[in-house]
């Protein structure tokens, strides 16, 4: 399972790289807009670090326009796929991108429905939206199980990916889906790594162990050290 970062942060990027998160990135004009930051200097600065795929978006709206922005945009790095939107003129766009051998990543699908188009065109990843959803009271998580079965009912070699992962329960949730990837923001993985529950029994434990009398919690802590030795 491939997990990617949904952000355009390099630094963040950096960070989470090191600790083994990132084996893609995805953005969207928003995140790339963050900043004020020249969007193109981002994408190259990205591909430079990450050698697992990148997904960037279009942001035109004319499937000619579309088109040429993917393979302007494409051509920034050997690993660049091409978000495109999960409508009609994104359908067109893709189908060429298809005979043009460029990767494609369909983005802001909500329905299964969705994405059935272009599981039959054999798109490389499809996007489906978990929290985003969540607003307006729906859980898509079912979602992704249902992509999955459609995927393998078509016999088409689409991979599901899982975006919109704002926070730790859609996150498990979309493994055990499961799908095949998921783009997960930094904010997530900091909601992990900050549970409360384990800072409250980390520091119950630590209280309890501190009514130890030093010298036996010195022996203790030092017996690593001895063993080293
Ligand atoms: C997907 O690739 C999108 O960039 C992202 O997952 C959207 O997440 P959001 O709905 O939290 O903005």
């Amino acid at each position: 399972m491939e997990f990617f970062l949904d952000t355009a942060d390099l630094a963040e990027i950096e960070h989470w790289q090191a600790l083994g998160l990132v084996d893609g990135v995805t953005t969207n004009p928003a995140l790339l807009g963050q900043g004020g930051m020249d969007p193109i200097r981002r994408i190259k600065d990205i591909a430079a670090v990450v050698g697992g795929p990148i997904s960037v978006e279009v942001t035109l709206d004319d499937p000619a326009a579309m088109i040429e922005q993917a393979v302007k945009l494409n051509a920034l790095g050997d690993n660049i796929l091409i978000k495109i939107p999960a409508d009609r003129k994104g359908f067109l766009c893709a189908k060429e991108l298809k005979k043009k051998g460029i990767r494609v990543n369909v983005t802001l699908v909500f329905h299964a429905s969705q994405a059935v188009p272009f599981i039959k065109l054999g798109s490389e990843y499809i996007s489906l939206f978990v929290a985003r959803v969540e607003d307006f009271g729906l859980d898509n998580i079912p979602m992704i199980a249902q992509a999955r079965r459609i995927v393998d009912n078509m016999g088409s070699a689409s991979k599901i990916l899982a975006a919109s992962i704002r926070n730790p329960k859609y996150l498990v949730e979309a493994i055990e889906a499961p799908a095949d990837a998921l783009t997960v923001p930094p904010s997530t993985w900091e909601k992990v790594y900050n549970n409360p529950m384990f800072f409250l029994g980390e520091r119950e434990f630590m209280q309890s162990w501190c009514k130890l009398s030093p010298e036996l919690r010195q022996e203790y802590e030092s017996t690593c050290l001895k063993q080293g030795a």
